[in-house]
């Protein structure tokens, strides 16, 4: 079904040349895929003055939670947002794991927000530093060994299928090298095993399985990564943000759908990248309002300026659910014309079905979020 309607003030394209005076709004189906009309209100739909009822914007302050695994080396990251999907947590893990961990709930990406060290896994070991995505399949033994102090990691614990970039297919037309060409993702260093390293005075060996969102520890008189080889294509990887070459068009805003870095079921990961805006004079250089009619969007702020929201900092995070606006704060939108690129480095999540707050969420929420559309009280809670 397929059918071209036009009513009353409209433009000829999507977000160009828009009627004077109007806002338009993307009232869409299936993120950014489906079926979609363009609606042009005369105010920005998010100039709401109440809000009753259990639904609104959220936003956090992630780094004023403090997970067991920052002070405690026998801690665990502590979740913050949760579905059937997915759980979103946080991670600061200032030691070495005393030891080594295996989720049988699915596969996890972490983001590295901040902090540097390695990742020991069965396929080698990996290092990192902030912007990394590092995805680690589903039951991989691996053990996390910071080296800095600081270590604050976005985990995403993926209870479907594997975690995976965009396929050729999916890239389509934009060509299989687009967003990032995978010969750009590292993989494990791999270091045989030398059993001469083994202990001879009865070490043991921890190894904790998390299943059902419990843990078991399965001990060993032996390394439980003891591997002199191994083959195949199930393997441990990573990307880090600045070799994502994010493509833009300097005569249309591009839908969020274009920056995806991951797919997994029932959500997607996109990043949102320093990028030149466009430069056509008529074209919208702000995202476009839309009421998130099939998925739950979040939104990790890692680096820089975001420039469509106002008080916002790195290590913050917004929640806007499935059937409430959001869009552009109002000095974004005046803005609009001068504005000439982006300086974000920003993780999305779009969630398929609606995401529930953890307590450690609601603890490090910033309340008063959904009146930043207001003008008055965003300049307010600046000062
Ligand atoms: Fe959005």
């Amino acid at each position: 079904m397929n059918w071209p309607i036009v009513k009353g003030k409209a433009t000829r394209q999507a977000h160009v040349a828009l009627p004077e005076g109007t806002f338009e709004e993307e009232h869409g189906r299936e993120g950014f895929y489906g079926r979609v009309s363009h609606l042009y209100h005369t105010h920005p739909p998010t100039g709401w003055t109440r809000i009753e009822g259990p639904m609104k914007p959220h936003a956090f302050y992630l780094d004023r939670i403090t997970p067991s695994d920052m002070t405690d080396p026998r801690g665990t990251p502590e979740p913050v947002l949760y579905n059937d999907d997915l759980v979103l947590s946080i991670s600061r893990r200032s030691e070495p794991a005393p030891f080594y961990s295996r989720n049988a709930d699915g596969d996890e990406l972490f983001f590295v927000h901040k902090g540097t060290g390695k990742i020991e896994t069965d396929f080698g070991v990996l290092l990192y530093e902030p912007g990394d995505y590092i995805v680690i399949p589903r039951a991989t033994t691996y053990r996390f060994v910071p080296e800095s102090k600081d270590t604050f990691i976005v985990v995403v614990e993926a209870h479907g299928s594997e975690i995976l970039p965009p396929t050729p297919e999916q890239k389509g037309l934009i060509g299989m090298h687009a967003l990032y060409d995978t010969s750009a993702m590292t993989i494990p260093d791999f270091i045989p095993y030398d059993p001469k390293q083994e202990s001879s005075n009865g070490k043991e060996y921890e190894l904790r399985v998390k299943r059902l969102g419990e843990y078991t520890s399965i001990f060993y008189p032996f390394h439980p990564i003891d591997l002199v080889g191994w083959k195949g294509d199930l393997t441990a990887f990573k990307i880090n943000m600045r070799d994502i070459r994010p493509v833009m068009s300097p005569r249309v805003h591009l839908p969020p759908s274009a920056h995806t870095t991951f797919l997994a079921d029932n959500f997607v990961i996109c990043s949102f990248l320093p990028r030149p805006l466009e430069e056509d004079p008529d074209t919208l250089r702000v995202p476009f309002y839309h009421r998130n009619t099939d998925y739950d969007e979040v939104l990790f702020y890692h680096d820089g300026d975001f420039f469509s929201r106002d008080n916002i900092k790195p290590a913050m995070l917004t929640l806007h659910p499935q059937g409430i606006h959001h869009g552009p704060h109002p000095k974004a939108l005046k803005a609009n014309p001068n504005i000439m690129r982006t300086n974000e480095y920003a993780m999305m999540l779009d969630a398929k079905h609606p995401l529930k707050i953890a307590p450690a969420g609601e603890s490090a929420e910033w309340k008063e979020y959904w009146t930043s559309w207001q003008e008055k009280k965003a300049e307010a809670a600046t000062a």
